[in-house]
């Protein structure tokens, strides 16, 4: 039985695949038991109870306390069962592990566009080695696209305008299909590429055959001075407000909450600054819509995270330089 439902299904490359299967195997179980035990009731009923005689009349049923609480508690508990485990299969994959490599992808119509951790960049391709724990940070440059690969079990949607993020452990080496599964216009099926997963040795040999020149946060940080970000947040300006230790801190708001700088609130200040002004400043920043992609906003956020030295995405030699050249004590 098993093995005719996996000869149907994706193969199972990751590390969510199995529980996601006996989940689905549990529900599709489930409703084809119920509807085959009541398809089998309704023939079986019709036939023995059938009227024999014109003048025939049913017997009077009133109602049985007894089986009413059977047809209750029998669905409640199913549906129990289900919702607890659905759950926590879910809040496993909505938390990454703290260690998991940070890659980026935008969707575009009509492609896929990632970046590597070490700054890699590729179209319609992500190549990722085995058995390691991989966090993807998802965003849109247009409309909204869904990052769909059955062999890891792993969808979610790809919205523009916020972050999305999901996360698994590649578990076979192999080649897996990537779709787009949210209609997005005229070219959406061809909306298409390939999961490369490699043993860890391969896939050092196959980054280094990929020309890189920078890192994702040293990208961000010539942008940073680029677009004349210093001239107000460089450390010990006194025209806004510093950056340093910023990134996953609470930060106090003008309009009287709170908000915690993460992803998406990074996003919103770069776009639309005047939407959350921190508490003792005013509201003075200029919008970089347009001047800044998707891509380039994502660089940014990369150097103001190695401000911190938390989640710093590029773990290799240059993480030091850019903490080095960012003057912060890395954790
Ligand atoms: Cu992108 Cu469908």
């Amino acid at each position: 039985m098993l093995s005719l439902i996996a000869s149907f299904a994706p193969p199972q490359a990751s590390s969510f695949a199995g529980e996601v299967d006996a989940l689905t195997l549990w529900l599709v179980g489930m409703c084809t038991f119920f509807t085959v035990l009541i398809a089998a009731m309704v023939v079986y009923f019709s036939v023995r109870y059938r009227r024999r005689h014109p003048d025939e009349v049913g017997s009077r049923f009133d109602h049985s306390t007894w089986l009413e609480v059977v047809w209750t508690s029998i669905p409640l508990l199913i549906v129990l069962v289900t919702f607890v485990w659905g759950a926590k299969v879910y809040f496993r994959l909505y938390r990454p592990p703290a260690g998991a490599a940070v890659y980026y992808v935008t969707g575009k119509q009509w492609m896929w566009k990632t970046q590597h951790p070490t700054g890699q960049r590729e179209i319609n391709e992500l190549h990722l080695p085995v058995g390691e724990p991989v966090k993807l940070t998802l965003t849109s440059e247009d409309v909204i696209h869904s990052f769909f690969v059955p062999a890891f079990r792993a969808k979610v949607d790809v919205v523009p305008g916020r972050y999305t993020t999901m996360w698994f452990t590649p578990t076979k080496p192999g080649r897996y299909h990537l779709f787009c599964a949210e209609y997005c216009g005229t070219e959406h099926s061809r909306m298409v590429g390939w999961v490369t997963v490699m043993e860890r040795v391969d896939y050092e040999r196959w980054l280094a055959t990929v020309p890189v020149a920078v890192t994702p946060a040293e990208q961000g940080g010539k942008l940073f001075t680029d677009l004349g970000c210093q001239s107000c947040h460089a450390e010990g300006n006194k025209n806004g407000p510093s950056l340093r230790n910023l990134f996953g801190s609470k930060v106090k708001l003008a309009s009287g909450g709170t908000a915690v700088a993460d992803e998406d609130y990074l996003h919103e200040s770069i776009l639309d600054p005047e939407r959350k002004v921190v508490a003792g400043w005013r509201s003075e920043m200029p919008s970089f819509r347009g001047r800044v992609d998707e891509q380039g906003i994502l660089n940014l956020i990369s150097y103001i995270k190695g401000l911190t030295g938390v989640e710093s995405p590029a773990k290799t030699e240059s993480a030091e330089e850019q903490s080095a050249a960012a003057g912060s004590e890395p954790r």
